[in-house]
């Protein structure tokens, strides 16, 4: 069976203020031309269509609140269209579900509001991260030739149309079990 989306290692919630320095340092870990605190914080605090989500780990023992933060996500709701911004796990808690867990909620929220259709852009060197959108049911609608720059690279320009969570799991379920089912689980 596949990792369940609620992992209990790790939380998604709403990200605030006071986590600023936490997502500037995994922002500047992970991306060759990182936003500065400047952007972010202008994201997270002064724009009305930006929405931004934290993966915080949860401390180990008995009491366990969440600490860390080990993942963000910042995606712009802009009426019907779901646009996925930054995206970004720490290096030491990939491959555990976080990436997948922070895009399921923000199109689950996209979903709650108005969006119908998710559009993104990722460099075309960037397999990880194509294939997870690939995985939760994105497909690539073009490419914007030298779009990014520190390296130069193509754009790929990917789209999940309609928005829809049951489109993934039953690709999740399908996946899980060869081919064999498309029933979908009770969440
Ligand atoms: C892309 C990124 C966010 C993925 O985060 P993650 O938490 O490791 O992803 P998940 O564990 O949720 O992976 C979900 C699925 O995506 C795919 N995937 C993720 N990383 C992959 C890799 N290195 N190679 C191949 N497939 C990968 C797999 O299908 C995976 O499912 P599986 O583990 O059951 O096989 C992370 O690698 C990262 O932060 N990269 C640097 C920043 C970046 O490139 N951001 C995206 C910009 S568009």
């Amino acid at each position: 069976m596949r990792a369940p989306i609620t992992d209990p290692t790790f939380q998604i919630l709403p990200a605030t203020p006071d986590m600023l320095s936490d997502i500037l340092s995994l922002e500047e870990a992970c991306f060759s031309s990182p936003w500065t605190r400047k952007m972010l914080e202008a994201e997270l605090t002064g724009n009305q269509f930006a929405h931004f989500l934290v993966a915080l780990q949860k401390e180990q023992g008995e009491t366990g609140g969440p600490t860390a933060v080990i993942g963000y996500h910042c995606f712009w709701i802009v009426f019907e269209e779901l646009r996925l911004m930054n995206l970004a796990v720490q290096a030491s808690m990939r491959r555990r579900g976080v990436g997948r867990a922070l895009v399921t909620e923000a199109i689950r929220r996209g979903l709650t509001h108005t969006a119908t259709r998710a559009v993104l852009e990722v460099r075309a060197s960037n397999e990880p991260a194509q294939s997870l959108y690939r995985r939760l049911g994105f497909v690539e609608i073009s490419r914007r030739p030298r779009y990014y720059s520190n390296p130069d690279e193509d754009a790929v320009l990917m789209e999940l149309d309609p928005l829809t969570l049951e489109t993934q799991r039953r690709r999740d379920n399908v996946l899980a079990t060869g081919g064999g089912s498309t029933t979908t689980d009770s969440r």
